[in-house]
């Protein structure tokens, strides 16, 4: 499953990119407010810290709107993934932008009906919310695994599903056993994932160990 960071700070993807931990990132119209910064320059520069796709989403809520955006989107670099809201007019701009070999991302998908349409409408990715639903009282996971069975009934829907709006590290293994293409999360989640209380005591008593031997590698 590849890992996306769902981010605009340029800091945490650095440090995580170089540690090769992450394969694209995304980011989302709150994410870039947060960022404090303008849209254009932080994708420009997120486009050049990983090799992999890098989700910049339209803000215009129709199809004219959305395609002029998404030309100055696209001209930012060759990673870059149009991200277009599960609307009308973004289903219809994302088909338009699939035809003309663009990558794109449909999201805001809360349901296996709109994810049928975003692979209809030839998405590379689609988006469920998993944390988002949970916050409502509904099953984002289940979601997850209705639409990996549906997409798997139909090998010519080639959307990959990339797992979004998960907040902890059991979303993650979930999402991965049942077999998400891609998971996107915060910075901070992927940081989390690495540690554990066992590794923790496990590393301090190896060291202590070690430094009573009184030997050294180098
Ligand atoms: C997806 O691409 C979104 O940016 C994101 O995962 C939303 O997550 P949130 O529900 O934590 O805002």
């Amino acid at each position: 499953m590849k890992i996306f960071a769902d981010t605009a700070d340029t800091q945490a993807i650095g440090h995580l990119s170089e540690a090769g931990l992450i394969d694209g990132v995304t980011t989302n119209p709150s994410l870039i407010a947060k960022s404090g910064r303008n849209v254009l320059d932080v994708a420009r520069e997120i486009c050049a810290m990983v090799d992999g796709p890098v989700s910049v989403e339209v803000a215009s809520p129709d199809y004219d709107g959305m395609m002029k955006e998404a030309a100055v989107i696209a001209d930012i670099a060759a990673n870059i993934c149009i991200k277009l809201p599960l609307t009308f007019d973004g289903l219809r701009a994302c088909r338009a932008l699939t035809h003309q070999g663009h990558k794109t991302n449909v999201t805001l998908c809360f349901s296996v009906a709109q994810a049928l349409l975003a692979a209809k409408a030839g998405a590379t990715f689609v988006s469920p919310f998993v944390g988002r639903l949970d916050d409502i009282n509904l099953d984002g996971i289940e979601l997850i695994s209705q639409i990996r069975r549906v997409y798997d009934n139909y090998p010519e829907l080639k959307t990959e599903i990339l797992a979004a709006s998960l907040r902890t590290r059991n979303h993650v293994a979930r999402v991965a056993g049942i077999g998400a293409d891609a998971a996107t999360m915060p910075a901070a989640l992927i940081e989390a994932m690495i540690s554990h209380p066992l590794t923790d005591k496990g590393l301090e008593g190896f060291m202590k160990d070690w430094a009573a031997t009184g030997q050294s590698i180098l």
